[in-house]
């Protein structure tokens, strides 16, 4: 996406000076089609009821079918919508047509989606995708969701999501790239250059959303749009990292989180809408609330009314409403009697129009038919990407001897969730289809396995005992397909427990009887606590929800065609008591010890499951001759990296640093780098990474920056608890 050239901003000038006031409101507001439904009851009460159990899926689908919906043309006409938040390409070419060609001025619509992990190509959810650690497949990804989507007509992603996610009861830690706020900016940086690409062609590229702005993965207790509440120090050093990076990449959108930040809710957030982002940060973009944010600060009890809640959010700088229509009804007597400044929304209505002609929607703001149907079929270069991602993103977290799986082995296969190709997809995959899903089942017949299958039992309901009973006389090893539903992690999908749902661990107690090898194959979206299975099952490989190729990239593993080297971004706790649980935590005065007053529980293991970083590989890698070499900007830390197998693979060399003594608490580890490294068997390798002197600091509680001179202990190793170790003494 280029920058807006001289005439472009001349052309925005123009347009502002023809605009009546109703004509710039129109340009904050973004609405979702309304639903006009043969049914007697709300849509929103719809949902409930889908979700209460009153209602099957089914039936919802029914009603919806039914349903029409109203796109408020008439609106559109007047001059009163910029965005709208659809799919159907034939809908936006229609919507967009009214805006371009009825419209006094002509401006086209900007049209935003969800799109996540994927369009079309359904690739894994970012928590597997970022254990990849390789930012060319970050940034591959979006390119090839920027080009599927802009064939729709879609232009804008919300995407990418960037909370930092401590604990893994939040759902939402599915969507982003995990715990750590280094691994989370590479990945930031990488996704803007993907989506946002610099292609002469505005239809290879997208305006990208950085959500949710901040501090949403903070909620308190991991419970979904709960409150957050925190220091200035842990909110700068933490949870802005990502979202800075991205706005220095050139990120052209952000869109505030629903959660209240130290009793200010982030939608009417001055200090971190105007004064970090848009004054510290610079960033030029347009900000948008999340869905119905704006009136639910009225709900939060800090506006008094729409009006006051429309006001405020503005003058805090929220360009753009998504959903409540409150701009278009509050926002001009509010500037006719004063209480709001016009330069308000100057500002934000100047900001859209940028972003609308950098998109180059002025010029194009249809899609031809061919656009329309050209992903119909997935095209095989954005399959491969997907099969990569997928296989890179798979995580070995244990095995006793049991991969990988000879081709000839019989065996058999357990679990629902093997066979259901929707689950594969995970949250937040709307434009992904059932019919383009490979299920492990699938997978597993595709690598031409001999293999018998026997569903047992799903994250949901019962045991079937006789299935079971056949299912272990079937094969010479068992693989359990357990997890979580795509819907237990998300958006609204927060749980009190985080161990195997449903009867599914008393599955593995069955099949572990027949004393047959077992194999669990983990499909989830978020980290389980699986203290009793890394005892008992002899071998564990983590597969996340892993989009359209899941089953070919599962049974590439699991028969060892690919060495398993992903890495896990998160934390995985015990216990879910533990909650949040993390690396990177600040040193207490009594670290967890064996003795009893220290910082511990008394009925949990001291230390996770698997630590962030951690993930097995078919071979052994060794670390020797570790070295640091001071320059006068930056530590080069070398390592020697050995691969003392017998077969090929890879290995993500990581870097963490701890600052021993400085003027307030520091974390006991951070990463500062990581180098993913491909090794031939018996292949040895100096690896170096640089560790830039700017790194080595710190934000204080007022939020200024320090580089404070002393001791550092530099780790180098293949995850956050199994590193090598030198001290340095810096000055700055
Ligand atoms: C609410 C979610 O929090 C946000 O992530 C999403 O982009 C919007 N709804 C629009 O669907």
């Amino acid at each position: 996406m280029k920058l807006l050239t001289d005439k472009q901003k001349a052309a925005i000038d123009e347009l502002l000076e023809k605009m009546t006031l109703e004509e710039k409101i129109g340009q904050m507001n973004q609405i979702s089609p309304s639903i006009v439904g043969g049914f007697d009851v709300s849509f929103e009460e719809l949902i409930e009821m889908m979700t209460d159990g009153r209602i099957s899926k089914e039936e919802f689908g029914r009603l919806m079918a039914g349903a029409k919906q109203d796109f408020h043309d008439d609106v559109n006409r007047a001059g009163g919508l910029s965005s709208v938040l659809v799919s159907d390409p034939e809908v936006i070419n229609s919507l967009q047509k009214i805006a371009v060609e009825q419209t006094r001025l002509g401006i086209p619509l900007i049209i935003g989606f969800d799109v996540i992990h994927g369009f079309r190509t359904v690739v894994p959810i970012a928590l597997a995708e970022a254990g990849t650690f390789e930012p060319e497949l970050f940034e591959k990804t979006g390119r090839i969701a920027a080009k599927e989507s802009r064939a729709s007509g879609i232009a804008w992603h919300f995407a990418p999501m960037l909370d930092i996610s401590r604990d893994a009861r939040w759902g939402r830690i599915s969507e982003g790239p995990g715990e750590d706020p280094y691994l989370a900016s590479v990945f930031a940086k990488a996704r803007i250059r993907g989506l946002q690409n610099d292609d002469e062609n505005p239809e290879n590229y997208v305006a990208a959303c950085l959500k949710h702005y901040v501090a949403y993965g903070a909620c308190e207790s991991g419970r979904d749009y709960n409150t957050t509440s925190m220091a200035k120090s842990m909110l700068h050093n933490t949870y802005l990292p990502p979202f800075k990076a991205a706005v220095e990449e050139g990120a052209a959108t952000v869109m505030a989180s629903f959660n209240d930040l130290n009793g200010v809710p982030c939608t009417v957030n001055n200090y971190t809408l105007r004064k970090i982002l848009k004054e510290d940060y610079g960033f030029e973009g347009f900000v948008v609330s999340d869905a119905n944010a704006i009136r639910e600060c009225i709900i939060h009890g800090i506006a008094e009314d729409e009006q006051d809640a429309a006001v405020k959010a503005a003058s805090a700088g929220m360009d753009m409403d998504m959903g409540t229509w409150i701009y278009s009804k509050e926002l001009k007597s509010a500037v006719e009697s004063g209480k709001l400044d016009i330069t308000c929304i100057d500002e934000a209505v100047r900001r859209i129009l940028g972003i609308k002609m950098r998109l180059g929607l002025f010029e194009k703001p249809y899609v031809t038919e061919e656009e329309m149907h050209r992903y119909d079929k997935l095209p095989e270069e954005h399959l491969a990407h997907a099969l990569e991602v997928a296989e890179k993103s798979i995580v070995l977290l244990k095995n006793n001897d049991v991969l990988p799986l000879k081709k000839t082995a019989k065996i058999s296969l357990t679990g629902a969730l093997a066979d259901m190709p929707e689950e594969v997809l995970g949250s937040w995959a709307i434009s992904g289809r059932a019919d383009d899903c490979v299920t492990i089942l699938q997978g597993l017949k595709n690598a031409g396995a001999d293999v018998s299958y026997h569903p047992c039992c799903g994250p949901e309901g019962e045991i079937d005992e006789a299935e079971v009973k056949a299912a272990v006389l079937d094969g010479d090893v068992i693989i359990a397909v357990v997890g979580e539903f795509a819907s237990m992690s998300g958006e609204a999908s927060s749980r009190a427990d985080i161990s195997l749902p449903g009867r599914q661990q008393e599955l593995l107690k069955m099949l572990l009887d027949s004393k047959k090898p077992v194999i669990a194959v983990l499909m989830n979206g978020r980290p389980l606590a699986l203290s009793w299975e890394s005892e008992h099952v002899p071998a564990i490989l983590e597969c996340w929800h892993l989009g359209v190729q899941m089953g070919n990239a599962v049974a590439n593993v699991l028969f060892g065609d690919v060495n398993p080297g992903g890495k896990l971004t998160c934390t995985f706790p015990a216990m879910t008591g533990q909650c949040p649980m993390y690396y990177n935590t600040p040193k207490t005065g009594r670290p967890a010890s064996k003795s009893k007053f220290t910082s511990r529980y008394l009925d949990a293991p001291l230390e996770p499951v698997y630590p962030f970083g951690y993930g097995l590989s078919y071979t052994n890698f060794k670390y020797s001759d570790m070295d640091i070499q001071e320059e006068k900007d930056c530590l080069k830390v070398s390592v020697v990296l050995e691969n003392t197998g017998d077969r090929d693979g890879s290995e993500t060399v990581q870097l963490y640093m701890h600052d021993v003594s400085a003027s307030i608490v520091r974390p006991v580890k951070e990463m500062k780098g990581f180098s993913k490294e491909y090794l031939k068997a018996g292949e040895s390798r100096k690896v170096t990474i640089t560790l830039s002197k700017d790194q080595m600091g710190f934000y204080d509680d007022d939020a200024i920056y320090h580089l404070e001179d002393g001791r550092f202990i530099i780790y180098i190793g293949g995850n956050s608890k199994e590193c090598l170790k030198q001290e340095i003494n810096i000055n700055f």
